[in-house]
């Protein structure tokens, strides 16, 4: 790899490398991490960079700890898929963002298909998450407790747990996890509640309710999945982290960040406008002490969530399909680096194209340009851009959103247009 002299500099004071998680550590931060999936964990070179603890100091399931694997009928109970990352990180000494406890997807049908009374439906979230919660106890930095209960325009989501038991599902599941470990830190996750709008409102919600009904709720996950060009301010974001803290809990993360782009092959201009954006919400975090790190939905475009469900989009993440570290992995560096030695830097005027040697280009503020918009987005407006998240699911409809029309989606999920 090579460094601009600026950068050697830098990262010539001890202690400080170009890897991710031991910048994020040297700037303040108690990990840069990443989400891996039990499939990919056979494909050595991708399994090199995920045990590099320098570069990753924190592994979250993306899928083996979900209702649908832990507990796929009543009461009978499976932790292989979940055990093997856990034992990984475990083994490599990386901290364990656990995922997730109770959400309307991937849940089994005997749970979303039941007809349950409140009391039944209660005691199956307690049992579930006394099992699980209990199996991981003193293994989990944290948990998603309560995942997604917000819809995207600001609504609770309708699901079978909302169904029955309004929003007194969301305490019971805080209680619940709180009482099988208490030193997990407890957190509410959800995707689009990383800028202000109705969305973030109804999370500061969640919140108070959990505080009101006598339960500990430790922290705010924020998912972080954005699409290239579209991200918000830097300001925005940072208020919207602090906000949380201002409603009492001790710590924020953004727990799934991956920029995508919407439309694919990305260009060098998009691929700057993506390292820009990474750049942003590493920035936001940066600005807020309580924000404690930032995982990353998988490393490598190889193994993104986004093209199976997004046909055609994707290219989201800080490594390519071929591991070779993108613009956005030098811009995050670069970043963390000049937080890290407290050297006044920006991110590259110069960054190179995927493929070629990276330059980690740490510069002097006063010499920053601003990168050119994207032009291999199609994302034309922020609105259309946030809502087309759509819960991690396809989106359907038209490309752009008329402020106030309706919007339907392809499966469980629903929209209005913001
Ligand atoms: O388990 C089945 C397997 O039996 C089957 O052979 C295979 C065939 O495709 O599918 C397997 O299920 C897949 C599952 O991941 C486990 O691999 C589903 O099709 C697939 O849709 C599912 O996708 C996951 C998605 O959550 C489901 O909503 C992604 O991998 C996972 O990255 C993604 O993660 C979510 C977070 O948990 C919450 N926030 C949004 C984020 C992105 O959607």
């Amino acid at each position: 790899m090579r460094f601009s002299a600026a950068a050697a500099a830098v990262l010539a004071i001890p202690g400080v490398s170009a890897n991710l998680h031991q910048l994020a550590v040297g700037a303040g931060k108690k990990f840069f991490g990443s989400a891996t999936d039990n499939g990919e964990l056979s494909d050595a070179a991708y399994l090199a960079i995920l045990n590099d603890t320098k570069e990753f100091g924190q592994i979250t399931p993306g899928n083996g700890q979900k209702w649908q694997f832990t507990e796929p009928s009543q009461g009978s109970f499976s932790y292989t898929a979940g055990d093997q990352i856990v034992n990984l990180a475990k083994a490599n000494g990386q901290l364990v963002r656990c995922h997730t406890l109770v959400w309307h997807s991937q849940l089994p049908s005997w749970v979303s298909s039941g007809s349950w009374t409140k009391d039944q439906l209660t005691s199956i979230i307690q049992t579930h998450i006394a099992n699980e919660v209990g199996h991981y106890k003193g293994q989990c930095y944290s948990w998603d407790v309560v995942n997604e209960a917000i819809d995207d325009s600001g609504v609770y989501r309708t699901s079978v747990f909302y169904n029955v038991l309004g929003t007194d599902f969301i305490p019971i599941a805080f209680k619940a996890a709180a009482a099988a470990d208490p030193a997990a830190k407890l957190y509410y996750n959800d995707y689009n509640i990383e800028y202000s709008g109705a969305k973030h409102t109804r999370a500061l919600e969640v919140v108070d309710i959990v505080q009101k009904a006598g339960a500990r709720i430790d922290g705010v996950g924020l998912q972080a999945h954005f699409i290239v060009g579209s991200v918000a301010s830097q300001s925005d974001l940072t208020n919207v982290l602090q906000s949380y803290i201002d409603a009492g809990v001790s710590e924020v993360s953004y727990t799934e960040l991956d920029i995508r782009f919407s439309s694919l092959p990305a260009s060098a201009s998009g691929l700057q406008q993506q390292a820009t954006d990474y750049s942003t919400v590493t920035k936001a975090c940066l600005a807020v002490a309580e924000c404690i790190g930032i995982t990353i939905w998988d490393f490598t475009d190889k193994y993104s969530w986004i093209p199976s469900t997004f046909p055609g989009q994707g290219a989201a993440l800080l490594y390519d399909e071929n591991f070779s570290k993108k613009p956005a992995w030098t811009a995050v560096s670069s970043v963390l680096a000049a937080a890290a030695t407290g050297v006044a830097t920006a991110t590259a005027t110069t960054i190179a194209t995927p493929s070629t040697t990276l330059a980690t280009s740490v510069v002097p503020t006063s010499t920053k340009t601003t990168a050119a918009p994207a032009t291999s987005t199609t994302a034309s407006s922020s609105a259309a851009a946030r809502w087309a998240q759509c819960g991690g699911k396809g989106w359907t409809g038209p490309t752009t959103c008329v402020s106030g029309s309706t919007c339907t989606y392809q499966n469980d999920y629903y929209s209005q247009c913001l």
